[in-house]
């Protein structure tokens, strides 16, 4: 077994939060496309699948190294928003604790000396700084776009296309 106690308790209940985030983030998705906010929905719909994405490459994470998987009970996560930048808000915040979150995983990993551990998780490390900054970015221009808000979503969605045209040229193709 390539994982300890500790840590596959620790990925476990990482595991738990990540399918919590993803049911934040249908609940924010569904009150912009309730309010026909739809590409801020199509956005929040995304950033679910990825959370679901991120919760399953933790599940193989622990198969492969030997461990168990038993996915903890997850709460609810809140359905109102009292207005856009309230939602955006809420979900900035989860990433920043998430971010946490995934540093104390790693602290785990490099305590235990546990080098394959922190080869994996260096991957979550990054994507937290791409999934905070994309969160703070779309928060600040909610909070200048003020009533503009479907403004505020076309200038969104279309700057983070762009952006990811542009690394995906950077970084050629994998
Ligand atoms: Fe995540
Ligand atoms: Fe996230």
């Amino acid at each position: 077994m390539l994982i300890s106690k500790t840590l596959e308790k620790a990925i476990n209940e990482q595991v738990g939060r990540e399918f919590g985030a993803a049911m934040q983030y249908v609940n924010i998705a569904s009150y912009f496309t309730a309010g026909n906010m739809l590409m801020f929905g199509k956005l929040f719909f995304a950033q679910a699948d990825e959370e679901i994405a991120h919760a399953m490459k933790l599940v193989r994470y622990v198969l492969d190294a030997g461990g168990k998987i038993a996915v903890p009970a997850i709460a609810a996560a809140p359905p109102d928003f009292k207005s856009a930048e309230d939602a955006v808000a809420s979900a900035l915040k989860w990433e920043e604790e998430v971010t946490t979150l995934i540093n104390n995983l790693m602290g785990i990993a490099v305590a235990e000396k546990d080098y394959i551990a922190q080869e994996f998780l260096g991957w979550f490390v990054n994507e937290q700084l791409e999934e905070v900054s994309k969160m703070s970015t779309i928060l600040s221009v909610i909070k200048r776009a003020g009533d503009n808000l479907l403004l505020a979503e076309q200038y969104v969605s279309q700057t983070l296309a762009d952006l990811e045209k542009v690394e995906s040229g950077a970084h050629g193709s994998k």
